[in-house]
C-alpha cells in the first residue's frame, strides 16, 4: 500500500539543521586549534573567524560539536538506509549524467524544478560530502586517542598523516558549504522545503517516490 509524507520528514529536517550548526562549530573551532600548531607556516585563521579566545576553549567546543555531529550523522545514516532514503533519493550515480549535468550547470542550464528528485550533481555533492563527513571523524579519532586508536594511526601513515587529512578533510567540507549554499540560494523553494518539509511525495513499497504536487507531474 502507498503512504505519502513530506519530501523532508521532520527528522531529516531536524537532523539536517542540527548537522548544519555542528559542522560550523567544528570549523570555527578546528581554525582554533589549528593555529595553535600550525601545519602550513604561512596559513592562520584570523581569530575572527574561529570559535573559543584561546587553543583550549576552540578544544572544548570542538569535542561539545563532535559529540552532537557524530550522534546525528549516525542517526542520519541509520534513518537514511532503514527508511530506503538514501536508496530513494541519492543512489544510483551514474557517471554519465554527472559529468552532462555538471556541464549543464557550469552554464547556468541545469533544471531543478522537481524538488522531490536530486540530479546527478546534488547526488554526488551529497554522497561526496557524507564519505568526506566519516573520514573526518576516523581520522579525527585518530589525532584525537592516537594510542588507543593506533590501528586508525597507521591507516594514515602516522599522526601527522592522520593530521594532514584532517585538514583537507576540512577542507573539502568548506568547498561544499560554499557550492551547497549557493546553490540553494538560487534555488530558495529548496531552503522553504527543508524548512517546512516541501511537497508531499508519495512513497510506494519499492521506494520510488512519486511527487503528487511537484511542478513536472
Ligand atoms: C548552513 C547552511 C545550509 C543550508 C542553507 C543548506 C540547505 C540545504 C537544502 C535547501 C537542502 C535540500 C536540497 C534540495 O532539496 O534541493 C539540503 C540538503 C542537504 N544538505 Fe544542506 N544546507 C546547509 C548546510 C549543510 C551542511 C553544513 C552540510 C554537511 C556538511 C549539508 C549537507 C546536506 C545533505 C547531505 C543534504 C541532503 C540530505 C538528504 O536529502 O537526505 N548541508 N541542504
Amino acid at each position: 500500500m502507498n503512504t505519502q509524507k513530506k519530501m523532508h520528514p521532520l527528522p531529516i529536517r531536524l537532523m539536517h539543521w542540527t548537522n548544519a550548526i555542528a559542522m560550523i562549530i567544528m570549523i570555527m573551532s578546528g581554525w582554533k586549534i589549528y593555529n595553535d600548531e600550525v601545519i602550513f607556516g604561512f596559513l592562520h585563521f584570523p581569530d575572527a573567524i574561529t570559535l573559543g579566545p584561546w587553543a583550549q576553549h576552540g578544544l572544548q567546543w570542538h569535542f561539545f560539536g563532535m559529540w552532537v555531529l557524530a550522534l546525528n550523522g549516525l542517526a542520519y545514516l541509520a534513518y537514511g538506509v532503514i527508511s530506503g532514503r538514501f536508496r530513494r533519493l541519492l543512489l544510483p550515480i551514474s557517471p554519465r549524467e554527472v559529468i552532462r549535468e555538471a556541464l549543464a550547470a557550469l552554464t547556468f542550464k541545469l533544471q531543478h524544478a522537481d524538488l522531490t528528485h536530486y540530479n546527478a550533481v546534488q547526488k554526488t555533492l551529497y554522497v561526496g560530502v557524507i564519505l568526506v563527513i566519516i573520514l573526518q571523524v576516523i581520522s579525527g579519532l585518530a589525532i584525537w586517542k592516537p594510542v588507543q586508536f593506533s590501528f586508525l594511526v597507521s591507516l594514515f601513515g602516522d599522526f601527522q598523516g592522520a593530521r594532514i587529512v584532517h585538514f583537507f578533510g576540512m577542507t573539502a567540507i568548506c568547498l561544499f558549504m560554499v557550492v551547497h549554499i549557493a546553490l540553494a540560494l538560487l534555488v530558495p523553494r529548496t531552503i522553504l522545503a527543508m524548512l517546512t518539509g516541501g511537497p508531499r511525495v508519495d512513497v510506494r513499497p519499492a521506494d520510488a517516490p512519486v511527487s503528487i504536487n511537484s511542478p513536472n507531474m
